[in-house]
């Protein structure tokens, strides 16, 4: 595997390919990106990841400067799932002057949740994702789907733009008791690392309380439920609620009855870690 830290070479390196596969990264990767990796390499071109720690999907107060800076290791574990280039551009290589061309994803879908409690996060993350595409120009990209309403927007970005990229997405991967990995997990002290699965255990009790709801009223009962009960363990929930699976809207009387696909999302603080997980049923 060959890293890479400029946008010129790596166009050079990938010069007539038209089968690129891209897994973007913010590094300090653990097993859930390379399983992205892993599917990527099973698609049959070359495969680019990016490790690239954007400001712009961080807010102020957010871990911007603290967030876990390691290339040496994540280039390691990168040539080992399959990687073939590794894009890792310094900050002045994505943003030699202020970026103020900006991609507005639609608060429909960007506005909620996630985008409820990190205001402006998802146009961060549209804008670089949008500029990596212009980069690497890959065919197919592989979003996890641990970041549930970020595969959902970018997909829809993909969509709307007519981009020439397929948007893909890879299975959420857990620890042993259930946790989802995370990049954020490793902020965790022991006795929260314990806890943590309790997110995961919220949010399939709350699937399958929401198989028993008649109604939208008894949703919105069943999720206040679910988020009293994480808040008596010592967690402060930003949002535990069950939506729609693409629109993310809520579901209507008529969906719950119908047994429609449908997420539950959830997003919680455990001391200082915020940590996000989803469960499709
Ligand atoms: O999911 C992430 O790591 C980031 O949001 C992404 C997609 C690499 C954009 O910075």
């Amino acid at each position: 595997m060959k890293t890479i830290h400029t946008i010129a070479e790596l166009r050079a390196a990938l010069a007539g390919q038209t089968r690129t596969a891209f897994v973007p990264t913010m590094g300090n990767l653990h097993d859930g990106h390379l399983t992205l990796v892993r599917q990527a390499a099973t698609l049959g071109g070359p495969v680019v990841a990016s490790v690239f720690v954007n400001r712009l999907q961080f807010l102020p107060h957010e871990d911007f400067d603290r967030y876990p800076r390691t290339l040496a290791r994540d280039a390691e574990l990168l040539a080992g799932a399959g990687c073939d280039l590794l894009f890792a551009p310094a900050e002045d290589e994505l943003y030699p002057e202020p970026q103020v061309y900006r991609v507005a994803p639609p608060a429909a879908l960007a506005d909620i949740l996630e985008g409820e409690f990190r205001p402006g996060f998802f146009g961060g993350v549209c804008t670089v994702v949008m500029k990596l595409f212009g980069v690497v120009q890959p065919a197919v990209a592989v979003f996890g789907r641990k970041d549930y309403q970020q595969w959902r927007v970018i997909d829809a970005m993909a969509r709307q733009f007519a981009l020439p990229t397929q948007v893909v997405a890879g299975e959420t991967v857990r620890a042993a008791d259930g946790l989802a990995l995370s990049s954020r997990n490793g902020y965790l002290s022991e006795a929260e690392r314990r806890e943590a699965p309790a997110l995961a255990a919220a949010l399939r009790s709350l699937a399958e309380a929401t198989r028993r709801a008649a109604d939208p009223a008894a949703l919105a009962a069943a999720e206040a439920a679910a988020a009293a009960a994480l808040r008596e363990r010592g967690w402060a929930p930003d949002y535990l609620t069950v939506r729609r699976r693409e629109t993310l809207l809520a579901p209507d009387a008529a969906a719950l009855a119908a047994g429609a696909p449908l997420v539950a999302l959830a997003a919680a603080r455990l001391g200082a870690t915020r940590l996000i997980d989803n469960l499709e049923f």
